[in-house]
């Protein structure tokens, strides 16, 4: 029997490409897509020699054209940091609006279930705590964040018209805070943000007082989560996150602690509409799904870490990313 197909947008990015190995070690032909504007092919090079994997540099904010069948798509391009978001507003917001029509587009033409990559910043900085799927959040449109968060927002929406007007199988998941290997050291996250300045020996920078919240969750619950949810039949958004909440103070301290850094922690003043509390009501994934995650934020961290210090010194010093393009 041949494979079922499978096409990963973002495959070259963090979650991307962990979605590549998992769906090939559970068997599929994995055709994965990335203009590589935040990506990186040393993400996905041990897949380049695999029958079961193909790739097409493309950017899906243009019509996708991809031959033959497919059975599942999950769409995953999207810059996701705030440090690229903030420099590429445009392209943020037509990923995730263009970027979307054309992959539900192609979905409805393969007859191919379609899940979508939605994350917890479409709850903004939330009245309500943990946030459950019920609440519709609190988002400043026109804030610097918004080009990301109202760009998922809008996918949301489009997905969930194309399942109720056209009928494709659509599937929501809400990720939130998640990191492990392959995470880029200076995409501004708290979490490589604190391990990159420990290896270069810097002050670990905690913006405002420290006492905002987060809740971080290990890359290989996530995925489990996601190939849950696709596997499911459940239309409705679905948060997958770790509930584990931490204050960045605690979590800078415990940064430390993993790394044995002298250095201290500095404060500087907190960015514009930054959350103040993230934790995700994850009742429904348990129910739906019968998932939670299993991998402590210690032993997730110890493997991250170990990750980061593996890699070539150079890359620990390395300036975030700049971008050519502005459209
Ligand atoms: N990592 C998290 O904690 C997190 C949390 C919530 C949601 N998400 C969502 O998960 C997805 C992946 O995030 P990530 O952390 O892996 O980010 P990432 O930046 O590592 O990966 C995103 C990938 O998408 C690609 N891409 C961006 N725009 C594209 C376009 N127009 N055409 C083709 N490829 C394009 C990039 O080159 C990159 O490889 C995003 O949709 C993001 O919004 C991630």
């Amino acid at each position: 029997m041949s494979k079922k197909r499978v096409l990963i947008t973002g495959a070259a990015g963090f979650l991307g490409s962990h979605l590549c190995d998992r769906f090939i070690k559970e068997g599929f032909h994995v055709v994965g897509m990335d203009n590589l504007i935040t990506g990186d092919l040393r993400n996905i090079e041990h897949l380049f020699k695999k029958e079961e994997f193909e790739f097409y540099h493309h950017d899906v904010s243009k019509f996708i054209h991809v031959p033959g069948e497919l059975h599942y798509i999950l769409h995953f391009a999207s810059p996701a940091s705030p440090i690229d978001y903030l420099k590429i507003p445009i392209q943020t917001l037509k990923v995730g609006s263009l970027g979307t029509h054309n992959c539900l587009g192609l979905a409805k033409a393969k007859n191919a279930r379609i899940l979508v990559a939605s994350t917890s910043e479409i709850y903004g900085d939330p009245m309500v705590h943990p946030q459950n799927e019920e609440y519709w959040g609190n988002v400043n449109p026109v804030g610097p964040r918004g080009v990301y968060d109202e760009a998922k927002r809008f996918q949301e929406a489009m997905t969930m018209a194309y399942h109720t007007f056209h009928g494709v199988e659509t599937r929501i998941v809400r990720i939130f805070n998640t990191y492990g290997p392959r995470m880029r050291l200076n995409d501004g996250r708290a979490l490589p943000a604190f391990i990159g300045q420990a290896l270069r020996g810097e002050d670990l920078t905690v913006f405002g007082d420290g006492s905002q919240t987060r809740s971080f969750c290990y890359v290989d619950d996530l995925i489990e989560g996601i190939y849950r949810l696709l596997m499911s039949d459940c239309a409705q958004p679905v948060n997958v996150g770790n509930p584990d909440e931490i204050s960045l103070k605690d979590f800078a301290e415990e940064i430390i602690a993993l790394t044995g850094t002298t250095q201290k922690i500095v404060y500087k003043p907190l960015p514009v509409d930054d959350p103040k509390q993230r934790q995700p009501d994850i009742t429904r994934a348990k129910e739906i799904l019968g998932w939670s995650p299993k991998v402590s934020r210690k032993d997730g961290l110890k493997v991250t870490y170990e990750y980061f210090k593996a890699l070539p010194k150079e890359e620990w010093f390395k300036q975030p990313k700049e971008f050519a393009t502005k459209k």
